[in-house]
């Protein structure tokens, strides 16, 4: 393959899980333990260019204008090199990344930023990945960001190898009226990596061998909802898997929690505003703080919203609905 010696720019979504991924089989290939299912949001993202340069003697790589930390450097320049093999290029990179998204606080930026990196260097080192291929490379990156290839409802497929762990449309374009709520808590980064969290709860956890077999049940109870446009039990499946989940962190050894005070204030406005206005929106967590809201979008504007701003800050409550996978373009074509 020939490098296309243009710099190429991509913009991928973040997602939220419904029916988590929590716990790898494999932790070199980002396999998982069990099959999991996400919406694609519109608000969140991360764009990303590539260029593969001649004059570069190592990849560069810069965060909102700021070049990253030695560890990002590394882990990105690792992903880098698995595009490199693929493509058979050599050249390093320069590779900027814009996030327009909260940093490692719960709201998945790894997901759209590997979706973003994994379509611009693989189309700026000379590759045309189909969406099926694109989803398995983005893996390899972070496994939450194979779902961000494709928009509205995505799964991804567990597998058991490289070729056959991806992900693939569920409803790209979701024709009902629903909407996200993000309630931002704390924007600082997580302490306990996703990856270690999970190593430690499949390793630890008494709870883990329910955990894959509860979490099937909801991965395929959850695409009769999504079919039906039944929010109640979409909603339903959403809370009872993501406090599953949470429940892997406090069960593993040493337990742990992305819980802080606030989330649990979060939860409980959720039920309480619920149950008084009779709304439907259901809460869920991934590995931060963060409380996302699913539900209808009429509910959440006028029944949950106000209750959140007044509580949490109007600037911390964002509200958004379904939004697209990955795009890719050439600046000069
Ligand atoms: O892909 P990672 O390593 O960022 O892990 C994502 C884990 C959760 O967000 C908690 C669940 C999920 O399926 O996205």
């Amino acid at each position: 393959t020939t490098p296309t010696n243009q710099k190429i720019t991509a913009t991928a979504h973040t997602n939220i899980a419904l029916v988590k991924y929590w716990g790898k089989a494999d932790q070199s290939l980002i396999i998982p333990q069990t099959d999991s299912l996400s919406l694609t949001l519109k608000a969140f993202y991360t764009t990303t260019s590539v260029v593969f340069d001649p004059r570069l003697s190592s990849d560069t790589i810069t965060f909102d204008g700021v070049l990253a930390s030695h560890d990002d450097q590394e882990k990105m320049s690792r992903f880098l090199d698995l595009v490199r093999a693929q493509a058979d290029v050599s050249l390093r990179a320069a590779v900027t990344t814009v996030n327009h998204v909260p940093v490692a606080a719960g709201l998945a930026s790894s997901a759209s930023g590997y979706a973003a990196l994994a379509a611009a260097a693989s189309r700026a080192a000379g590759l045309n990945l189909s969406r099926h291929d694109l989803s398995r490379l983005a893996r390899r990156g972070s496994g939450s960001a194979s779902r961000s290839v494709f928009g509205g409802f995505a799964a991804w497929h567990r597998g058991t190898d490289d070729a056959t762990s991806y992900a693939y449309p569920i409803d790209e374009q979701p024709d009902w009226d629903l909407g996200v709520m993000a309630v931002v808590l704390d924007q600082t980064t997580k302490k306990i990596s996703s990856r270690t969290g999970m190593q430690r709860s499949v390793a630890t956890s008494p709870f883990y061998p329910a955990w894959i077999e509860a979490n099937e049940q909801d991965f395929d109870a959850i695409q009769v909802a999504i079919k039906a446009h039944d929010i109640e039990s979409l909603g339903q499946i959403t809370e009872h898997n993501a406090l599953r989940m949470h429940a892997l962190t406090l069960s593993a050894e040493p337990g742990f929690t992305y819980f802080n005070g606030a989330t649990l204030a979060a939860i409980e406005l959720v039920q309480q505003t619920r149950q008084e206005l009779g709304g439907r929106y259901y809460f869920t967590i991934d590995a931060g703080p963060n409380v996302k809201i699913i539900g209808l979008r009429t509910d959440l504007e006028t029944q949950l919203l106000p209750r959140m701003q007044a509580h949490f800050g109007a600037a911390n409550v964002l509200l958004t609905a379904a939004g697209p996978g990955v795009t890719i373009q050439a600046d000069n074509p």
